[in-house]
């Protein structure tokens, strides 16, 4: 069946629409096949190739870590002491700098959060934990490709029927090099953004925004 250009556009705009933020997932696992295709979709995803310059290996790879797996049972309290260096790491650091202090509150917040909570939300609570990794260049852009990455992945999760929830403390996890040998990749070369997914547990509804035309100018 071929679909007119308004029909793909509207699935388009209903996935987009439909895109949001899951954190509680359901036991059923999808086929691995699904993950693949979410992959695919990141694959896909624009790169900055003037930074990467000429690469010998490509300069996106992915690690797929299964809830049960024992690969998660090692990496989920790497993950957490990871998120409780980090935050002794910035309370630290934010006891004798105010300005650091106001602008690092919200994140201080959710690194305290998850201390208390004793887990990294999408680590181990979704069927899948994914990592995408992309090599360092310069100018230093990769986590931006890395964010195109994830939004090809969480749009296609989203078309799938599946839930989909960025794990951004993942990103931090680049520094550490237990983190970086587990992954099979070299320390200091790649950075790293991770995300969770899996049958969301509940329906959102679609996304809430302000209109075009309230955050839109159009000088002359
Ligand atoms: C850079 C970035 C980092 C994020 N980190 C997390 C995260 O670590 N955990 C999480 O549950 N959501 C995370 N989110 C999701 C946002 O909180 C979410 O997109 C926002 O609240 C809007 O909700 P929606 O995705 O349902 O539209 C992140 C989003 C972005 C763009």
């Amino acid at each position: 069946m071929t679909l007119t250009t308004e029909q793909e556009n509207a699935i388009l705009d209903r996935i987009i629409g439909e895109r949001r933020s899951c954190r509680k997932f359901i036991d059923r696992v999808p086929a691995d096949e699904q993950i693949e295709s979410i992959i695919h979709a990141g694959l896909h995803a624009p790169f900055a190739a003037a930074a990467i310059g000429d690469n010998e290996n490509y300069f996106r790879r992915f690690v797929v870590v299964r809830k049960s797996s024992k690969a998660m049972k090692e990496l989920a309290p790497l993950v957490f002491d990871g998120v409780e260096k980090m935050a002794g790491d910035l309370e630290r650091a934010a006891a004798n700098n105010a300005e650091l202090r106001e602008q690092a509150v919200g994140f201080m917040n959710r690194l305290a959060a998850i201390k208390s909570m004793g887990m990294v939300p999408g680590v181990g609570t979704a069927p899948f934990y994914i990592v995408a990794a992309e090599k360092k260049g310069f100018p230093p852009v990769e986590q931006l490709s890395l964010a195109h990455c994830m939004e090809n992945m969480w749009l296609k999760a989203t078309a799938l029927g599946l839930g989909f929830q960025i794990v951004s403390v993942t990103a931090q996890m680049a520094d550490n090099p237990r983190f970086c040998r587990f992954l099979g990749i070299e320390h200091g070369k790649w950075a790293l953004m991770g995300c969770a997914t899996g049958y969301p547990a509940e329906k959102l509804s679609p996304s809430i925004r302000p209109s075009v035309r309230e955050v839109t100018t159009w000088p002359g």
